[in-house]
């Protein structure tokens, strides 16, 4: 039975679909109600659960494990891929106000910050547990500024700290728990092609090709199946090659 936040978005709707096509029992955990429910009617699957939720309100994450416990008895991992951001989110750095800056850092790193913490607990007393945190290529290696030039879009640095610190924060709690069996993994995606605009997706392509919205599905079966059981506080970097090329002569 997995849990995967942020279900109804992007990257979401791929995982819970390929979760169920591998015989999973899913909760979809997403803040959005109406998405939620018209997520779960396309489905229209009894594998599949809603639950609303808030990954930055305590009380929220702590409903979501006790409702996913009601509903199908244990909890084998959960997928932390929500992607909260505030209204100001996306300026690019001088326009970013020091109260946006953490007001960012504290929805999308506290929120995820706040399930590890939370799920591992449960895990415990559970006995077993899998965390799965979505990182990105930009919390390893800095943003190619010049492939946003002439569009509206920046690499925002908020996200930049809040990846990089996903990808750490992985390794601490894996650390933490080395003795139970829990494990925490990170997946950090390259772009995904999402409709951007031409002259972004070209400049982007140059180093190596935007990934489709299922090139993830595969890393997550790996991760939340025992193929990986020796797997523990690492990051999978899942890009095409992007955040290599131009670096060690690629
Ligand atoms: N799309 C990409 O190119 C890309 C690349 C690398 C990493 N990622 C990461 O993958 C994850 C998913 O990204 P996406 O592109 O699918 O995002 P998205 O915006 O398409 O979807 C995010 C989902 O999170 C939900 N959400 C927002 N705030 C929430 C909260 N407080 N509690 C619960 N749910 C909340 C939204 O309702 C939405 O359904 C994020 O961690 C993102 O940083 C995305």
């Amino acid at each position: 039975m997995i849990v995967i936040t942020g279900a109804c978005g992007l990257i979401g709707r791929e995982f819970v679909q390929t979760c169920l096509k591998n015989n999973a029992k899913v909760v979809l955990a997403d803040i959005s109600e109406e998405a939620g429910n018209k997520f779960l009617a396309e489905l229209d699957n009894p594998s599949a659960f809603f639950v609303k939720t808030d990954i930055t309100n305590e009380e929220s994450v702590d409903s979501l494990i006790s409702q996913s416990v009601s509903k199908f008895g244990k909890i084998d991992a959960i997928v932390n891929n929500a992607y909260p951001r505030n209204k100001d989110y996306g300026k690019k750095v001088e326009d970013v106000s020091f109260a946006s800056f953490n007001e960012n850092v504290s929805m999308h790193l506290g929120g995820y910050f706040l399930c590890m913490k939370k799920f591992a607990q449960f895990f415990k007393t559970q006995g077993f547990g899998n965390v799965v945190s979505m990182g990105s290529i930009y919390g390893v290696m800095a943003p190619r500024f010049e492939i946003y030039a002439g569009t509206e879009m920046t690499m925002p640095v908020e996200y930049a700290a809040i990846k990089s610190a996903v990808i750490h924060l992985t390794k601490y709690f894996a650390s933490y728990y080395k003795d139970t069996k829990i494990r925490f993994n990170a997946i950090s995606p390259g772009g995904i092609f999402n409709d951007q605009p031409k002259d972004f997706v070209e400049k982007y392509n140059k180093y190596a090709p935007m990934l489709k919205k299922d090139g993830l599905n595969e890393t997550l079966i790996f991760l939340l199946s025992d193929d990986s059981i020796g797997k523990n506080g690492e990051n999978f970097v899942v890009d095409n090659g992007w955040s290599e090329k131009g670096t060690k002569g690629a």
